[in-house]
């Protein structure tokens, strides 16, 4: 299939975009700055452009059966003004640009717009989320539902939207691992807060399969949770990952206060998380290639 992907030289798109092309997909990237993105080469075409903007880019994906929607500002940083608006802007702009392209031949094509399990908010309960749960009440929260509901235009033109609720993606070059592994290795590691709090995780290989599943089933559409089916507590990911790296991780949890100074809001996320499950992919038989954490950090880890 010839599949367009915005946010593809990112961490996770260019893990999918590879994979893609290896698989005998024709893949494009539109990006902002081709000369950085040379890493992902491997068959894929890369087209010079800001997704924020309209452009002759667009052009380019009208050709396509698959779009997959990944562009977005970090929001691994402290969420200053200037920094909420570019998270919300970079997302909800080029979803808007791309289903704009969309518009004159939406029959027949897919598209697979990112969303995150932030989408459900960050919670300090047990309560066992999926797709039919309500938004939460913060500022992922509407960042998840206006981007989402940006996708969701392009059904209007007759495209598939799937709405992919992303769980924290774990992966070789970068998300969160990238962050943790470091200072695992010099036994920095350790626990934020209490660690109760549920981490939602998938592995960036699950991610792939989940889109090649999909695009086989043409019902399928709306919401999906892109996350393993077995969350673990904060803690158990801390020990877990001591294990698999064995390093122990010797230091004191780091109390809830410390990380809100020193994060902000986004510190507040990172301290309550959310229990989420994949219901649809589990309801429609998508078997997953990591299902427990212990087997998808080995795999990631040890290869390393
Ligand atoms: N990683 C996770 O655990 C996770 C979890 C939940 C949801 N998600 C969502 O999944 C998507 C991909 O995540 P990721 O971790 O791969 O992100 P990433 O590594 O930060 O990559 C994001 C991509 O978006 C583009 N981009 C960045 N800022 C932009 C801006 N201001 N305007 C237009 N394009 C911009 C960049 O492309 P160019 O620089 O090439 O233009 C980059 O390749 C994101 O939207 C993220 O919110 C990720």
């Amino acid at each position: 299939m010839k599949i367009f992907v915005t946010g593809g030289t990112g961490f996770v798109g260019s893990y999918l975009v590879r994979n893609l092309a290896r698989r005998g997909h024709k893949v494009t990237v539109v990006t902002r700055s081709p000369g950085k993105a040379s890493s992902i080469n491997g068959g894929v075409a890369l087209v010079q452009g800001d997704p924020m903007k309209p452009g002759q880019w667009q052009q380019e994906l009208k050709d396509h059966d698959v779009i997959v929607n990944l562009a977005g500002a970090s929001i691994f940083t402290y969420w200053t003004e200037k920094a909420r608006k570019a998270i919300m802007e970079s997302r909800l702009f080029t979803t808007r640009n791309v289903v704009d392209a969309l518009a004159e031949n939406g029959k027949e094509k897919i598209l697979i717009s990112a969303s995150a399990v932030g989408y459900y908010g960050s919670r300090e309960d047990d309560l066992v989320l999926d797709e039919s749960s309500p938004p939460g009440n913060e500022f992922v929260t509407e960042v998840s539902r206006l981007w989402e509901a940006e996708a969701a235009r392009a059904a209007d033109h007759g495209v598939r939207v799937v709405l992919a609720r992303l769980g924290i993606v774990l992966g070789r070059n970068g998300g969160a691992l990238g962050k943790m592994v470091p200072a695992f290795k010099r036994y920095l590691g350790g626990t934020l807060g209490s660690g109760r709090q549920w981490f939602p995780w998938i592995h960036e290989e699950d991610i792939l399969h989940i889109i090649l599943f999909l695009l086989e089933k043409d019902h399928i559409a709306g919401p999906v949770n892109f996350t393993a089916p077995n969350p673990v507590r904060h803690k158990d990911l801390v020990q877990t990952l001591s294990k698999v790296l064995n390093k122990p991780a010797v230091m004191p949890p780091v109390p809830g206060f410390a990380v809100k100074a020193l994060l902000g809001e986004f510190g507040n996320v990172l301290l309550k998380g959310q229990r989420v499950i994949p219901g649809k992919l589990t309801d429609e038989g998508y078997q997953f290639q990591y299902p427990e954490l212990r087997g998808a950090l080995e795999n990631i880890l040890r290869q390393e």
